[in-house]
């Protein structure tokens, strides 16, 4: 016997999660998002249509549409409501008109759709050629060094929602920075981004940058020029798995200040990237990680395999005035499972438009040096090759505490066995690899 869904919610009224999933609620009000008849803008109809339809809803983005966002769109305080996206949504593709409307603060709030509320549902479409949000991404990139330096590119969304469940989002050449993800109890499923440029690099095009705690993404698929999500504190307890990377910046946690951790990055395949696994800690800062995890990566053709680095200056910014360059983070039960990785035959990709690159990684001695140089000087001496497969800069044995290596499996681009990196732990037992001479032995 087949059940429908009003049924189903009669008979199973409370299998519910704390999410909003009408779908096993029975009926619930639905409203249609209606297109501009007489102009180009439909964000004024979608904000209208979710206002008049309310709470406990579904609010529906029809089929075989575009809906073109002429204006940035922000929905506030919502409260269990679902959106679906079975027709497509729109950027504008005018230049020139986006970044007016990106340096106007009375038109812009920073991201160009904006989520804010909770039980928020986001339902993509299944299907190939509907549902997805098209940023006309392509039109910006040929700009090539100076779009990397445009202040008028937009943030694609921001969701701000506690209890969001999205699943099915589909983007296709976004600008740049994709979900800038608020809120907390995100659970985000089958998630593809497409960013392949075929002319101009597409610059700072982040998957995630992730700060809502206590959240779970199961599914995601990314080809881009830059992290494929970014974790740091003060968010805790964040699961990313089953992932698939192409031409990215890394699966990534990285800290300036605060504190966090429980984050857990299990199951991806990393191919023609810069970088696999990656953490990030601001030269000059300090901060505290703990119980972090990078579990049963592949990895092919990528610069730097697992890339560890308490040292990281950004290098359009330089390293801000009256920092303490002894200052580090402090990070605390790291560990890396089963990774089986080779390096690529470059050591940069299309992001490096400066020299020395700003992902130059730093050789050995830079700690110490640090307060005697300056940095320009010491990039000069990075310990960077396409023979290494991993790196692991700390600053001390009292920086890196309790890390755990095991079932590690790199190789050069040549084929050979990796060599290895090492900083600050020479000596350093219980790791599951030595680190001896500033070089890494596996155990
Ligand atoms: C969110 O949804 C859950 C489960 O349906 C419900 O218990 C909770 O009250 C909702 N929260 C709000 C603020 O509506
Ligand atoms: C239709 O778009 C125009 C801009 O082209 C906008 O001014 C107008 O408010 C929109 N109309 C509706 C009903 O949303
Ligand atoms: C929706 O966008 C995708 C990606 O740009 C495109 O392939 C598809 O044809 C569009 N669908 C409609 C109905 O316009
Ligand atoms: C693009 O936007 C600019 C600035 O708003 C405007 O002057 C120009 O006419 C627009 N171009 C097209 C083709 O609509
Ligand atoms: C961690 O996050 C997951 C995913 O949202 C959630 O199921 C779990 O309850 C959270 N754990 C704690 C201790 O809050
Ligand atoms: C390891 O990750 C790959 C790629 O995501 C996946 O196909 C495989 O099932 C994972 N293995 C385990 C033991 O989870
Ligand atoms: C390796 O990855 C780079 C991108 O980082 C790409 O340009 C190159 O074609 C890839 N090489 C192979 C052999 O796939
Ligand atoms: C270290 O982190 C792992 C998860 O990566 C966790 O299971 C374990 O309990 C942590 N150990 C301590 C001592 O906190
Ligand atoms: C820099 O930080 C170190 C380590 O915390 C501290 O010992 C030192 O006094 C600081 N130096 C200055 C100038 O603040
Ligand atoms: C340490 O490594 C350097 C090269 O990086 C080498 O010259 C030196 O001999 C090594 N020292 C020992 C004790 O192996």
């Amino acid at each position: 016997m087949k059940l429908s869904a009003p049924i189903l919610g009669l008979i199973f009224p409370r299998i519910v999660s704390a999410y909003w999933l009408p779908e096993l609620l029975g009926e619930v009000k639905t409203c249609v998002v209606p297109k501009n008849e007489t102009g180009t803008d439909d964000t004024p109809n979608v904000v209208r249509t979710t206002a008049e339809c309310g709470e406990h809803t579904r609010v529906i983005f029809e089929k075989d549409l575009t809906y073109n966002l002429w204006t940035p769109l922000q929905l506030k305080s919502l409260s269990n409501v679902e959106f679906v996206f079975n027709g497509n949504v729109s950027l504008p593709d005018n230049v020139s008109y986006v970044e007016s409307v990106v340096a106007d603060a009375n038109l812009y709030p920073g991201r160009w759709i904006n989520f804010q509320g909770t039980n928020v549902t986001l339902t993509g479409s299944e299907d190939p050629k509907q549902g997805w949000f098209i940023g006309n991404g392509e039109l910006w990139w040929p700009g090539g060094a100076a779009n990397s330096a445009n202040k008028g590119r937009p943030h694609f969304f921001s969701l701000k929602v506690d209890y969001l469940r999205a699943r099915h989002l589909k983007v296709w050449k976004p600008v740049a920075w994709v979900f800038s993800m608020g809120g907390s109890h995100v659970w985000m499923t089958d998630t593809l981004i497409d960013a392949r440029s075929e002319d101009g690099f597409p610059f700072n095009t982040d998957g995630v940058d992730m700060s809502a705690s206590n959240s779970l993404i199961d599914g995601f698929t990314i080809y881009n020029g830059d992290d494929l999500i970014n974790v740091s504190p003060p968010t805790t307890n964040v699961t990313v798995r089953n992932m698939y990377s192409s031409g990215g910046h890394g699966i990534a946690v990285s800290c300036a200040s605060g504190a966090g951790g429980n984050y857990l990055f299990e199951n991806a395949v990393v191919e023609d990237s810069l970088i696999g696994a990656r953490f990030k800690g601001a030269l000059g800062t300090t901060c505290d990680l703990s119980n972090v995890a990078w579990r049963n990566f592949t990895i092919r053709n990528t610069s730097y395999p697992i890339h560890f680095i308490e040292n990281y200056v950004d290098q359009e910014k330089g390293l801000p005035p009256g920092h303490n360059v002894s200052l580090a983070a402090y990070a605390t039960n790291f560990t890396w499972e089963n990774f089986v990785g080779q390096t690529g035959q470059s050591l940069k990709d299309g992001s490096c438009i400066s020299d020395p690159c700003w992902s130059s990684t730093l050789g050995k001695s830079l700690f110490p040096i640090l307060l005697h140089v300056s940095l320009r000087k010491l990039i000069v001496i990075a310990g960077e090759s396409t023979d290494k497969g991993m790196y692991l800069l700390c600053a001390d044995g009292e920086h890196c505490k309790d890390f755990h290596f095991s079932n590690i499996d790199l190789k050069a681009y040549d084929g050979k066995p990796a060599e290895m990196e090492c900083t600050g732990l020479n000596g350093v037992s219980g790791m599951g690899i030595a680190c001896t001479n500033n070089t890494i032995a596996l155990a």
